[in-house]
């Protein structure tokens, strides 16, 4: 079976969006200094071109985390691949993520993160499938809501793959 890729959402749609979504973040943090934390992988495209946009002081770090088990309606309990390198206590923290599905993994990470006791605590999604989402997530900035269709690119991979793609693409099979 093989595969296409069907353009959703432009190249110019998305860096249009970002640049929007990095002027707001700009003014709702102003004065602050913005903690950045990237969920690898399919996070880190987003994260460094938002970060470009963002007028104010950025630090940034990374985590990965995986589902525990190989099904996808699991318990939404996620197992910590690679942890932050620094701290989070009294930072302003935003965290930076591909895409929100059924939420189960958001949610758990923020109820976890929030633990730490950052300053304040945000989430920033590039894309939103709100159709399938099974957990509440609260959303504070997002790129787009698309359909529940399966995407890739700008980080999104369809089994590591595509992730370089400049544009989101729906994948499609011949
Ligand atoms: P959630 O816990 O169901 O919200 O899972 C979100 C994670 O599933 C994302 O961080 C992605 O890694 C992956 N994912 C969900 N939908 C897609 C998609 O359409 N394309 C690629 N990865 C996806
Ligand atoms: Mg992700």
């Amino acid at each position: 079976m093989s595969e296409h890729i069907r353009v959703l959402l432009s190249e110019k749609e998305v860096d249009a969006r970002i640049q929007a979504i990095g002027e707001q973040i700009s003014r709702d943090y102003e004065g602050k200094q913005v903690h950045l934390v990237c969920v690898l992988k399919g996070g880190s495209f987003f994260m460094c071109e938002l970060a470009k946009r963002i007028t104010l002081p950025v630090s940034l770090d990374f985590m990965s985390v995986s589902s525990y088990g190989k099904d996808t309606k699991s318990s939404g309990v996620v197992k910590i691949v690679k942890d932050l390198d620094e701290s989070i206590k009294d930072k302003d923290v935003l965290v930076v993520e591909d895409i929100v599905d059924s939420g189960r993994t958001l949610s758990y990470l923020l109820e976890m993160l929030r633990d730490r006791g950052p300053k304040s605590l945000r989430l920033c999604t590039l894309l939103d499938k709100p159709d399938r989402r099974v957990v509440d997530v609260k959303v504070d900035y997002t790129g787009f809501e698309i359909p529940d269709a399966f995407v890739v690119g700008y980080g999104l991979d369809y089994d590591q793959r595509y992730r370089n793609l400049p544009y989101i693409g729906v994948v499609e099979f011949d």
